[in-house]
């Protein structure tokens, strides 16, 4: 009964892992969140399958981490073959700013929060769930990482906004390359991965930060002349991100891989 644990379920792309994976009836499947009462669809999905459990936990809590992992054990008999690192912090106002024009008070915050999820939260999480994936049969631990975080893509497309965010996730690639060494001999494989650019808006953003994604969609079109100009939803970008990690095999453990496997970010 292979098993599953998938953070930032709630919504997203999260959501979208924990309905694909759970319609494998031999699968069992985690979806992690940090607030199960807001956590609507998730509980929806959880109440009509017998393979879907729900756990909270904010990847900021270490301690609630190692809780959610204690009631894993509980079910899998102490063990976990997927662990699928896709919570993830992005400040929504400020995301079309560049570094020199952050207002003062917000750059140090933004770049905190970033980390604290996105870099710190990731590794908590790690730790919590590695006795269990040690003890599992898949052994591989996926971190969701963005193309914002590749440098070559950023100085070549000409990516200067998102600051905290992409500093935060090319910090995440480093995580996944310690602990991919670390646990190479182990059979543990790690993998960093862009899921592509995703429809997963809530709302419209406030129109500075439309302006400047207009600005940014213009770049990517020129530096990508074959890509359609579309995001993916959120079905497909998962479809294609569980064949890379079916496929990944230890030998490309601590690679930052796009959706497609390779550096192809669009
Ligand atoms: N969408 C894209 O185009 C895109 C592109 C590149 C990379 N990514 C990456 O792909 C992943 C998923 O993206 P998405 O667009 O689906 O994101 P999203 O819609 O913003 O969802 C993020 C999820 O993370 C959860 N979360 C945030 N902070 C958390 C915390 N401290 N503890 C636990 N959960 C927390 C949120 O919980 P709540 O529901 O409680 O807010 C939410 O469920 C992220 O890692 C993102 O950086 C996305």
């Amino acid at each position: 009964m292979p098993s599953y644990v998938i953070t930032g379920a709630a919504r997203g792309i999260g959501f979208e892992f924990v309905r694909q994976l759970s319609v494998q009836p031999d699968n069992v499947v985690f979806g992690l969140v940090r607030n199960k009462s807001t956590a609507t669809k998730l509980l929806e999905l959880a109440d009509g399958s017998s393979n879907v459990h729900v756990l909270q936990a904010d990847i900021a809590d270490a301690q609630a981490l190692k809780e959610a992992a204690t009631e894993v054990a509980k079910i899998t008999d102490g063990t976990l073959d997927c662990l699928i690192n896709n919570a993830a912090f992005l400040e929504m106002e400020r995301r079309h700013l560049t570094l020199d024009a952050y207002p003062e008070e917000f750059l140090a915050k933004d770049l905190r929060d970033s980390f604290e999820v996105n870099v710190i939260g990731v590794i908590q999480t790690v730790n919590a769930f590695l006795p269990l994936i040690r003890k599992g049969t898949m052994k591989k631990v996926l971190a969701l990482s963005s193309a914002q975080g590749d440098l070559d893509a950023a100085l070549n497309v000409g990516i200067a906004i998102a600051g905290p965010y992409s500093v935060s996730k090319a910090a995440l690639n480093m995580v996944v390359v310690k602990y991919a060494v670390r646990f190479r001999d182990e059979g543990i494989v790690f993998l960093s991965i862009s899921p592509g650019l995703v429809n997963t808006q809530q709302g419209p953003p406030p129109p500075a930060v439309q302006a400047e994604m207009v600005a940014l969609k213009d770049r990517l079109e020129k530096f990508y002349p074959d890509w359609n100009g579309k995001p993916l939803e959120p079905e497909e970008s998962v479809r294609m991100q569980l064949e890379v990690l079916e496929k990944a095999t230890i030998e490309e453990s601590g690679a930052f891989v796009s959706q497609h496997g390779n550096k192809y970010w669009m």
